[in-house]
């Protein structure tokens, strides 16, 4: 990996693009009154909800939600990742990267450089008919094509043990071994990892070959090898395929994951180009997250057999988490005996195409997995199916989508949806790793954090006593962890400081928030924030106080009455005068 890509160096960039010139470039912006407005490029809408703030520099969607600065849009519309994202910006604004020393080891580029020439060299060998021995009657009783083949730069690795050692001499072996491309055994021999193998070039989303898979023409074992992790290549990360499809379909709104190299091939050669496969690894949590940034409706399709099964739960509780409203998963199961390029090769695409209408919904699939074999008459059944269930559904993030799972299980378990939530208690409602939303907030929290969101630099005019007294409290509010992400991680744009919050419950009240600017501006503003900081710590000393006072009515034992004096005398003697 690169170094790191320095926080102040992306809040600077952000800050030195004009949001509208990035949106206004890719969807056209019109101008409505401070802002602009256009059509949602993030949900389908008739009438333009999606609206660009230029002052406080972020965009916002009334419909669907979506929000960010410059740097998220990109992200999101053209489907970057982070970097890349960045590297965007970089390019508009015409400055250069600057990396973090340290930690963090540079990527050699030579290894990009000698994979790259790894698969040229491959792909030359399938033409040499004095090297590629069977590989192309292999690939044409398959049924691959020369163009599908050329697509997916299909290669072959000769059956030498130094076939691609001395293609690429020029490079020193251990960076060769460090490509993965050649082998060190305990004897110190050095030779070609991959040998007389039909090859697969697996690449990054940006097209860059990252490692390979290659297959036997026969029936030797194994049948596969792929490329071990190195530096440039983490199986539970890397799709195979997903260049692909991206440089074949602009829009993906539905992506298809298979298990094998050559399921992906035969599906892209008939007609369905969306497909990506695993690399001889269970799907990750992080492979789930990848599909997501580049889809909305991902479809399993795996063999019906118990392997197939297996790995299509491991699929399910690797995407539970990032479920997040708006995202499918469906499951679809092959017949045994086949596997998806089998399918369509006899069955066509129209026949495969309705099979994959036809998978099932990762609710039904789960409900169905959970539930086979219990009778749920009985109750002890029923409070097995919840036992099952539960610690699933817990992973869900909250939202819509959870809610209907808890309803489902409600249904099916023939439990109330009350006993659930008590069964696994408050976290079921608020995650405790993030801040505190449970409690409403009042009207003077709002106001401080609209101020915040629109000025965070407001939050510096805060003496450090004050500071330490909102930091100090033991039930966190959601004022000082957004005074906490400007002063300790310097989100002091609006744009980032609203980003900052996508994905997490408050996320929604923000953008509430951001889109009514406060009616004050300059020092008036400035002064009304930090007088509004100390009402609402009064105000939280008060509730304290009254959260109590209530308790002692409940039970008056000595402890808490000394606990409350002690409280009332220590606000007594400061400036809060009339502590309840
Ligand atoms: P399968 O055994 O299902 O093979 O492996 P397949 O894809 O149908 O292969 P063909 O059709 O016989 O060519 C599925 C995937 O599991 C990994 C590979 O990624 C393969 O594509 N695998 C399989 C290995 O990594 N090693 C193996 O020995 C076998
Ligand atoms: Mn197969």
């Amino acid at each position: 990996m690169p170094g790191r890509i320095p926080q102040s160096f992306i809040n600077d960039l952000i800050e030195r693009v004009d949001i509208v010139e990035v949106i206004d470039s890719r969807i056209s912006l019109k101008r409505t009154g401070k802002n602009l407005q256009a059509l949602c490029p993030f949900h389908e809408e008739k009438t333009p909800s999606f609206s660009v703030n230029p002052e406080k520099q972020f965009y916002y969607c009334f419909g669907c939600g979506a929000t960010g600065t410059s740097l998220r849009f990109l992200m999101e519309y053209e489907r970057l990742e982070f970097v890349e994202a960045i590297e965007t910006l970089a390019r508009i604004a015409g400055v250069e990267i600057p990396r973090e020393a340290g930690v963090q080891k540079q990527v050699d580029t030579d290894l990009y450089e000698i994979l790259s020439l790894a698969d040229h060299y491959y792909r030359s060998v399938i033409r040499d008919h004095g090297l590629s021995g069977n590989a192309v009657e292999y690939l044409k009783e398959r049924g691959v094509t020369g163009v599908i083949a050329r697509d997916f730069g299909i290669g072959f690795a000769p059956a030498a043990w130094d076939g691609l050692k001395s293609a690429l001499a020029q490079f020193p072996e251990n960076k060769l071994v460090d490509a993965g491309l050649l082998v060190r055994n305990d004897a110190g021999r050095v030779y070609d990892r991959f040998r007389e193998r039909i090859t697969f070039p697996i690449r990054d989303t940006r097209g860059r070959v990252v490692g390979f898979g290659g297959r036997v023409l026969g029936d030797e074992k194994p049948k596969y090898l792929n490329s071990p992790e190195t530096e440039v290549f983490q199986k539970s990360r890397e799709l195979y395929g997903l260049f692909e499809a991206r440089r074949a379909l602009r829009e993906l709104p539905r992506l298809l994951v298979v298990e094998g190299y050559m399921d992906v091939v035969a599906l892209a050669q008939h007609g369905v180009p969306n497909v990506v496969a695993t690399l001889g690894t269970a799907s990750s949590q992080a492979h789930f997250e990848k599909l997501f940034r580049y889809t909305r409706e991902v479809v399993c399709c795996f063999d019906g057999d118990s392997a197939g099964r297996t790995a299509a739960w491991k699929a399910l509780s690797s995407a539970f988490p990032v479920l997040h409203e708006g995202r499918q998963l469906r499951f679809m199961f092959v017949a045994e005996g086949d596997d998806p390029d089998t399918l369509i090769r006899s069955e066509g695409e129209a026949k495969f195409n309705q099979l994959v209408e036809a998978s099932v919904s990762a609710g039904d699939y789960f409900f169905k997995e959970i539930g086979s074999g219990l009778d749920l008459s009985s109750i002890d059944a029923r409070a097995r199916l919840a036992d099952a269930a539960l610690p699933l559904i817990e992973k869900l993030p909250d939202g819509l989508y959870r809610r209907m799972m808890v309803e489902r299980l409600s249904q099916e378990a023939k439990i109330s949806i009350a006993a659930i939530e008590k069964r696994v208690g408050i976290s079921f409602r608020a995650r405790p790793s993030q801040s505190t939303t449970a409690p409403p907030e009042s009207k003077i929290a709002r106001k401080l954090m609209s101020y915040l969101l629109h000025e965070p630099t407001v939050a510096k005019d805060l003496s450090q006593e004050t500071r330490d007294e909102l930091f100090a409290s033991d039930n966190d509010t959601l004022v000082a962890e957004m005074l906490r992400r400007v002063l300790e991680k310097n989100l002091t744009d609006t744009g980032t400081l609203l980003a900052s919050f996508v994905g997490e419950p408050a996320h929604q009240l923000m953008v509430e928030l951001a889109s009514t600017p406060p009616s004050l501006v300059g020092t008036a503003l400035e002064n009304e924030f930090v007088d509004g900081v100390h009402r609402f710590l009064e105000e939280r000393t008060r509730d304290a106080h009254r959260a109590l006072a209530r308790g002692l009515q409940e039970d008056d034992s000595s402890e808490r009455l000394a606990v409350y004096w002690k409280a009332r005398s220590e606000t007594d003697s400061g400036n809060v005068s009339e502590a309840t």
